[in-house]
């Protein structure tokens, strides 16, 4: 058995130690080990980058942020030219299994490489999004989560000293999930998600409502690709619209780097190991994502977690909005 791994689309906090227990295993196991570099540009792009690997490789990895893999987003494999040569690399490789740590877009890669290669392909979620389908929570989720928390705590010291309003903006791509539960954790008394429409006119009304109340800090978590715009743009609104000044910290990338959290690099160590087991057992004939629900490990077929969109938790929003009244 031959297993090939890449790590694709945004890298996230767990990825390596993910690497680590897919090489491991397999090793273990008597099988080999490949790594492919830059996610799928390592197989769709110009040059082939494919390296062995060996224990040693995937030595003193564990604890750090990023992929020792590097990651990358591949147009090519949006053309039926780049997925033939995917899969043609693959060949030519003798990889028996492909496995990709990473989320929606390498979902959707993988499917798309299905109907030119007759191997398989096994998902890892891994992307700080936690927007990914056959899970509960992706490789990476709760490291950024920690580190947009963090950030808040920090940011209420300083609005409160002024009594100021903070628009403070987080990842998430499509997904509000790392918003919400940043917002819940850290107290905040607004979040704003794509997952809802959002009335600005409403929103103005409970800080003004609430300033009038006496309470001099709000803190308003948004996430990324709200429909009512970034945190600057619902910023300027404020002032235009209701003379609300505000101060704004859009926390992008720091959120994507750091060491794993203890919850991250287990998450990562059971997927990564059940991955191989998997492949093992099936003998390659498989195509599925492998997640996380209600702490056990499971197996989705890979179109099925493809219908699957997970979006921010209506129950959590809920709650940010009752404990912060
Ligand atoms: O998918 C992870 C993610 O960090 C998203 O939260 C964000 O929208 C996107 O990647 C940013 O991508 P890039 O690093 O290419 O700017």
């Amino acid at each position: 058995m031959h297993i090939g791994a890449m790590t694709s689309g945004g890298d996230s906090p767990g990825m390596n130690a993910c690497l680590r227990a897919v090489v491991r295993t397999a090793l273990h196991h008597g099988a080999r080990a490949t790594g492919i570099m830059r996610g799928f540009i390592g197989v769709a792009g110009p040059e082939a980058e494919l390296v062995p690997l060996s224990t040693e490789s995937v030595s003193n990895i564990l604890q750090r942020g990023g992929s020792f893999l590097k990651c990358g987003r591949c147009p090519e494999m949006h053309t039926e030219e780049g997925q033939e040569r995917a899969a043609q690399r693959l060949r030519e490789a003798d990889i028996d299994v492909f496995i990709g740590i990473g989320g929606n877009g390498t979902l959707q890669g993988l499917l798309a490489l299905l109907p030119h290669w007759d191997g398989g392909v096994i998902l890892l979620p891994g992307t700080i999004d936690n927007d990914c389908g056959g899970t509960d929570y992706t490789i990476g989720y709760d490291t950024a989560l920690n580190t947009a928390l963090e950030a808040i705590d920090r940011i209420r010291d300083t609005a409160e000293a002024f009594d100021r309003v903070f628009l403070v903006e987080v990842m998430g791509r499509n997904c509000g999930a790392l918003a919400v539960g940043a917002a819940l954790a850290g107290g905040a008394e607004e979040v704003i998600v794509p997952e809802t429409p959002t009335d600005l006119e409403e929103l103005a009304g409970r800080i003004i409502k609430g300033q009038k109340a006496g309470r001099g800090t709000s803190i308003v978590v948004i996430a990324e690709n709200d429909d009512a715009g970034s945190a600057p743009q619902i910023a300027e609104w404020l002032k235009s619209h209701h003379n609300l000044e505000t101060r704004v910290c859009v926390l992008g990338h720091v959120q994507r780097g750091g060491s794993p959290t203890a919850q991250d690099r287990i998450l990562a160590s059971r997927l990564g190991a059940y991955a191989v087991g998997v492949a093992l057992e099936t003998q390659g004939r498989i195509a599925a994502a492998i997640g996380v629900r209600d702490d056990k490990v499971v197996t989705t077929p890979l179109a099925e977690a493809a219908k699957q969109a997970p979006c921010a938790s209506a129950e959590l929003i809920e709650l940010v909005n009752e404990l912060s009244r």
